[in-house]
């Protein structure tokens, strides 16, 4: 499996999404303001990624620079606003940093580095812990469909929802996978069906308007994806589409689940509709690959994100166990426990 992001002596090197799978070409940022463009412009996505993004670039911020501490914090906070994980991720870092006044600049360095290193491998044994929980909600012998990428490459490795898929084909189940291409940027045809092709699970490509055909037939298990934020009553947003799909997979009796971590829940929510939804680039949707597919000057929306009402969400998998209906109770029940 590759490394999607990793702290080395140069800068914190990340795998470049954005050139997959035509090339596999490694990015290192040897500044903080490479780090939040990085994010920006999605050389790095993925909520749990994005937290260990901003945990490094934290550290690389007060390792290079003689910037203020807030200004490096507040710099990669601007970077993107759904993903909840980016804040939880400078949070720590400053909750850390707060403790450490008074002391040298290397003791802070150093403290500050081993905690972001400590955020990437936590992230890790927290998506083996959800897949762990999810295997055996997936149904052995069906297919499994899944939107975006919520695989190794959105997170410190293995995945949330991948990784429920690799800890169910670990079991032993028979299973197979539909991604969803996951239009505007492709995430399910560039980035999900490379890395289950890597990892040797058999995988289909389909486009997003066939999820519908597709769950109709039967042939779908149970829908697993990943999440960018939870409001506290289970009400969950991510990657624009997943709405659709979870409102079809309902439809036709298929269990729609979320896995995400603890730290993609933001209990100061009472509701989705308090998630701010990135709007981006009218060009994600006009081209292809720099080549227009849409007349010049017409109009365009390009929210990034969705949120699916916690109605048709039929449990939410953590590295803590499944959270069930209703969510307001099972989900802070798990945070605190
Ligand atoms: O815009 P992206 O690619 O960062 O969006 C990613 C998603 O929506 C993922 O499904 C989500 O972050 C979960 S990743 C484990």
């Amino acid at each position: 499996m590759v490394e999607t992001i990793e702290w080395t002596a140069e800068g914190v090197v990340m795998i470049d999404q954005t050139r997959l799978p035509r090339e596999t070409v490694f990015v290192t940022c040897r500044s903080y303001g490479e780090v939040a463009d990085a994010i920006k412009t999605m050389i790095i996505r993925g909520a749990p990624a994005i937290g260990v993004a901003a945990a490094m670039g934290v550290a690389i911020g007060v390792e290079r620079s003689d910037d203020d501490f807030e200004l490096i914090c507040s710099t990669l906070a601007a970077t993107r606003p759904t993903a909840v994980n980016l804040f939880w991720g400078i949070e720590r870092m400053r909750r850390l940093h707060a403790t450490l006044a008074g002391q040298s600049r290397e003791a802070i360095t150093a403290a500050l580095i081993a905690e972001a290193k400590r955020v990437k491998d936590e992230d890790v044994a927290i998506c083996m812990a959800i897949g762990a929980h999810g295997a055996d909600l997936v149904p052995d012998g069906k297919t499994v469909l899944t939107h975006c990428n919520a695989g190794a490459l959105a997170t410190a490795g293995y995945g949330t929802a991948l990784g429920v898929i690799r800890a169910a084909v670990s079991a032993g189940k028979k299973i197979d996978v539909f991604a969803d291409e996951t239009r505007p940027f492709l995430q399910g045809a560039r980035l999900t069906a490379w890395e289950l092709q890597e990892d040797g699970i058999p995988t289909t490509l389909i486009t997003d308007n066939m999820a519908g055909h597709f769950l109709k037939s039967g042939r779908i298990g149970c829908v697993v994806v990943g999440a960018d934020r939870i409001a506290g009553n289970g009400d969950v947003a991510n990657k624009i589409g997943t709405y659709s799909v979870a409102v079809l997979a309902k439809e036709n009796g298929v269990p729609f689940y979320v896995a995400a971590p603890i730290s993609t829940l933001d209990l100061t929510l009472t509701s989705g509709d308090q998630i701010p939804i990135e709007e981006r680039s009218s060009k994600e949707v006009t081209e292809v690959y720099g080549v227009p597919v849409a007349p010049v000057g017409i109009a365009v929306q390009n929210p990034a994100f969705d949120v699916t009402p916690n109605r048709y969400v039929a449990g939410i998998i953590t590295e803590k166990g499944v959270a069930y209906p209703p969510f307001t109770e099972s989900l802070a029940r798990l945070a605190n426990s």
